[in-house]
């Protein structure tokens, strides 16, 4: 009997010790999940950070349902879908994006593994990522097969960023998590202004800068070229606008006050705004950046009263040798914080960015789902194009060949956000508006070209034939969608007014026209806007000005032309407020 129940027992334990074999995944198998050959250009180590430095991770998990997000994306912003306008709330869009129970099992046990505390760990960024927090930087060195150490961009102050060249996942992993950040991301956003020198002048010397002879854009000469003259905002507690501002530049109120008294007189008293701080953004409106000033006066100045949010997201802080690394990842910080609020503003505009391949393709794919997170809840994206027309300098390829290639923008190239070119001259009765030269314009290497662009973009392709065969991706998603006034775009900065250029002027004018269309929406009970781009190439692709000339030189190249149709430079055209809202009207009538 005795021999029996023992020779039971050792059947059983081989057979439980079978079962934890087969299902205790080989958490050390572990493959390559991105890595950088060299440190990327611009930037430089200074070595791993003090040992009991921790780091906060962000997980991005595989959804249980692949296409859900992006088809619910496309039901509710596809003109004749019998969802269109029916935007999804906050919870809805987490279940859509929702990871399958296996993918936490899994994940959750790897995180066992490597003691990490289960109070640690926490739902993020709308539900399909998870966030471990503190994460001692030797333990996230020892599960990602990584190697982080502080990094900061040559010949700037920029606090250092926690980074790696390179990093890896068990095997079985894998399908199950989609990027893991802060890793290889080393692309942090900047600014898209050009030129401003006021945030320079010494204070209060001299009121203005700005040239005679010039041209000048003003809030008065665009809402005449782009007609919003006549309208009056209606549905001002319902509708707003927000305006994203990273590294501790912001604006100012007074600056902001001189500006309306200028170019809004009959809204100067209400030159006012909410400023929300995260990821260590800061906020001293005696010490603000012409950028922010810019984005703030002239969206405030074309959709007022309409109520403004400035978002200041950190990670600018004075570099302070091995003390400290700055706080994540700035764009992953601001999509998790915005994403977590039930009402967001109806209208965003974000006046950075960075070029596509400067960040891990992973990294990029993740966050382009963030952002079509927000379109499905009804939010309307746009961010500049860039500055540097097709590219700037030789543009070597990143891999070594000698080639040369054409160098895109993010997140101007995720489809689910609306890409913003620039224009110059029509502000007068004297001049056409054509493609200002800096306009940032291509054709994405990491998203291929959506289904909305497949009428449009082939006969801009057609036509170029097979001039810069190689340099740029024929399959990839077209930039920018539209455009607006880029050059001379006055701004008032430490009481002093100037100009400035860039693809930084042209997005928040166009949010404000967007912004205002979604006024309108929503003083006559329908829906707002949302995702943009279905709409703007179906049924409001007559509303657009058609720009024909100009072009966007770079990269040792003249570049690619403005022509008829969509093209690379100035995308489908600028808005044109009346035909917008002309043309959205008889979308309900017929
Ligand atoms: C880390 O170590 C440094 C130097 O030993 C010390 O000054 C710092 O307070 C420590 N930080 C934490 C979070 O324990
Ligand atoms: C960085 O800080 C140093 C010391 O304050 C200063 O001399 C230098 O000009 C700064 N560099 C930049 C690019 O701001
Ligand atoms: C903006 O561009 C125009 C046209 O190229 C140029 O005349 C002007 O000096 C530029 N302004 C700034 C601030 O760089």
């Amino acid at each position: 009997m005795r021999d029996q129940v023992r020779v039971f027992y050792y059947v059983l334990a081989a057979v439980s010790l079978q079962v934890a074999t087969a299902l205790a995944p080989r958490w050390d198998d572990i493959r390559v999940k991105h890595a950088w050959n060299n440190v990327p250009s611009n930037w430089e180590s200074f070595g791993p950070p003090l040992s009991n430095t921790t780091i906060d991770l962000h997980f991005a998990l595989q959804p249980q349902y692949e296409n859900a997000l992006i088809d619910a994306l496309y039901d509710v912003s596809t003109p004749g879908s019998p969802k269109y306008g029916a935007h999804l709330s906050k919870e809805q869009v987490a279940q859509l994006v929702a990871p399958h129970r296996d993918t936490m099992d899994l994940v959750n046990s790897w995180f066992e593994y490597h003691g990490i505390p289960r109070s640690s760990i926490s739902v993020s960024h709308g539900g399909g990522w998870l966030t471990v927090a503190a994460v001692p930087v030797f333990r996230a060195n020892e599960m990602l097969g990584a190697s982080y150490q502080l990094y900061q961009q040559s010949g700037t102050n920029d606090t250092s960023l926690l980074r790696t060249l390179r990093y890896s996942l068990p095997a079985v992993l894998q399908n199950h998590v989609r990027t893991i950040v802060p890793t290889t991301d080393f692309a942090s956003p900047r600014r898209h202004s050009i030129g401003t020198t006021a945030d320079l002048a010494s204070r209060g010397q001299g009121t203005s800068n700005l040239h005679p002879g010039l041209v000048l854009v003003t809030p008065p000469d665009v809402s005449w070229l782009y007609r919003t003259v006549a309208y009056v905002p209606a549905a001002t507690d319902k509708n707003s606008l927000g305006v994203v501002g990273y590294k501790n530049q912001y604006p100012s109120p007074a600056d902001l006050k001189k500006f309306m008294n200028k170019y809004r007189t009959n809204a100067a008293d209400a030159a006012t705004y909410k400023v929300i701080q995260l990821n260590g953004g800061g906020y001293d409106p005696k010490n603000p950046d012409a950028e922010s000033n810019q984005n703030t006066q002239s969206t405030r100045a074309l959709t007022y009263p309409t109520p403004l949010t400035f978002y200041s997201v950190g990670g600018k802080i004075v570099y302070l040798p091995n003390l400290k690394p700055g706080p994540g990842d700035d764009m992953l910080e601001w999509l998790n914080y915005v994403i977590d609020q039930p009402d967001v503003p109806k209208t965003i505009s974000t006046s950075y960015g960075n070029y596509e391949r400067g960040f891990p393709p992973d990294y990029t794919i993740a966050l382009c789902d963030l952002f079509a997170q927000l379109g499905a809840r009804g939010v309307s994206v746009l961010f500049p194009s860039g500055n540097d027309g097709v590219g700037k300098g030789a543009c070597l390829a990143t891999d070594g060949s000698g080639k040369a290639q054409f160098i895109p923008e993010f997140p101007a190239s995720c489809p689910y956000v609306t890409s913003v070119g620039g224009t110059t001259g029509g502000t007068t009765s004297k001049s056409r508006e054509t493609a200002a030269d800096l306009s940032g314009g291509g054709f994405s290497n990491h998203f291929r070209r959506p289904s909305y662009q497949d009428e449009v973009v082939p006969k801009f392709l057609e036509q170029l034939g097979s001039q810069y065969a190689g340099m740029y991706n024929a399959q990839g998603r077209g930039i920018p969608d539209i455009s607006a006034q880029a050059l001379n775009v006055v701004v008032m900065t430490n009481k002093i007014f100037d100009t400035n250029n860039g693809t930084s002027n042209s997005t928040p004018i166009s949010a404000s026209i967007i912004s205002l269309l979604n006024d309108y929406l929503i003083s006559t009970d329908r829906a707002p806007l949302g995702f943009l781009n279905p709409l703007l190439y179906g049924n409001l692709r007559q509303a657009m000005n058609d720009i024909t000339s100009g072009s966007n030189p770079g990269c040792n190249t003249p570049g690619f032309s403005a022509i008829g149709g969509w093209d690379p430079v100035t995308g489908l055209g600028t808005p044109d407020f009346l035909n917008l809202q002309t043309l959205r009207d008889l979308m309900d009538i017929f």
